[in-house]
């Protein structure tokens, strides 16, 4: 039965299938969820099967907060002998339709991860097959499609496959990042996946650059103010906590002991507000929505916390008070939320006005 299956962060399948159920829901297209809990995988089964390329061309991943990935399947799982694997995928393939790229993937578990060095041997003739026989053209495009086989074990496998325009250039939706021995925290990957993901390559030197001002809320012990210091920022940072020493000596941040919800720019010139304060995500919001609607800052980039139940909902939830906020003011906007890989019980939002501030003095 065609499907589209879904990657996202073990534990939160749930999440994940409620969302691309209603979202699908909204461009009245209809199926059912299965889900392989803990393994980060959903199945979106589609009562019409021609609905599959419709959506996942229709709507955009981005508009996806818990899935990292997708792709339409072109198979049911399918056994795979001992010998002439790559023959049996080739042949199930069909000499139909031509691949820009293809992804070899598993599921985001340990199982998946010892199955990975198994999929990157294979994938070295399965490559060179699938080239002789035109199947796979690697124009390295956005344009084409790309060919997901998704290992379950040395011989279970579904193939499918993903629009480049619409889907993650990272194989299972994940970017692997290196941690930066100097960062005073591991959640320094946080705000790195999060500029890599929200913001484009092509706009990082106006809008990533040295010389913008930051204000980082909850900023202790400094992983992400790192991030805007190693960018050239000049960082207000502000924290009841301290600092780590090695950011303060480059003179770059000022450490404001105080709470974040008091803190207010004394000048209208801060560029990024960020902010990882564990707080509710109600009031971080709100907090978030005031800032851009009084141009205290430009762009801001924040974590909302899940909670235990309820986490999709109260995602949409909180979004709906930023967006209420906009709209009350006529503002346009982007908002765009992910759970992105290097976030665990949080979700990472991207919110900027894209007219001018209507509170601002
Ligand atoms: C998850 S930690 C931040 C880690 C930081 N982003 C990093 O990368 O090192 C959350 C921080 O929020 C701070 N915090 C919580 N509530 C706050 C408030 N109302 N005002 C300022 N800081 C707050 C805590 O003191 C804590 O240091």
């Amino acid at each position: 039965m065609t499907a589209i299956v879904l990657y996202c962060r073990p534990g939160f399948e749930k999440e994940c299938g409620a969302e691309i159920q209603e979202k699908a829901a909204w461009n009245e297209i209809y199926g059912y969820i299965t889900l392989n809990k803990n393994q980060g995988l959903v199945f979106f089964h589609l009562h019409n099967p021609e609905d599959g390329e419709v959506l996942i061309e229709r709507l955009p991943l981005k508009r996806l907060i818990f899935a990292r990935q997708w792709f339409l399947t072109l198979t049911d799982k399918i056994e795979l002998p001992d010998y002439n694997r790559v023959e049996a995928i080739v042949d199930a393939l069909g000499g139909d339709w031509q691949y820009a790229d293809l992804r070899m993937e598993t599921t985001d578990t340990n199982d998946g991860k010892a199955l990975s060095k198994f999929c990157r041997k294979l994938a070295v003739p399965l490559r060179q097959a699938l080239r002789k026989k035109k199947i796979l053209t690697e124009q390295g495009d956005d344009f084409g499609a790309n060919l997901h086989a998704l290992f379950f074990s040395g011989q279970e496998v579904i193939l499918g496959y993903s629009l480049g325009s619409n889907s993650s250039k990272h194989v299972m939706g994940i970017p692997r990042l290196k941690f930066p021995s100097q960062a005073p925290s591991r959640s320094t990957l946080k705000l790195d996946e999060a500029f890599l993901y929200f913001i484009p390559k092509k706009d990082w030197d106006s809008r990533l650059t040295s010389g913008l001002n930051a204000v980082d809320l909850g900023s202790a012990p400094g992983g992400w103010t790192y991030q805007l210091v190693r960018r050239g920022m000049m960082v207000s940072a502000v924290d009841n906590g301290p600092m780590a020493e090695s950011l303060m000596e480059t003179g770059q941040v000022k450490h404001y002991q105080m709470d974040g919800f008091k803190f207010v720019p004394a000048k209208q010139n801060v560029y990024w507000l960020v902010c990882d304060m564990i707080e509710k995500p109600q009031r971080v919001a709100k907090l978030m929505m005031n800032w851009l609607l009084h141009g205290y800052c430009k762009e801001a980039m924040f974590n909302l916390k899940l909670p235990m139940k309820g986490r999709y909902q109260q995602v949409m939830d909180d979004l709906q008070t930023i967006k209420d906020g906009f709209a009350e003011h006529n503002v346009k906007y982007e908002l765009y939320a992910k759970h992105l890989y290097y976030d665990r019980e949080e979700v990472t939002v991207h919110a900027r006005l894209l007219s001018p501030p209507p509170l601002a003095k």
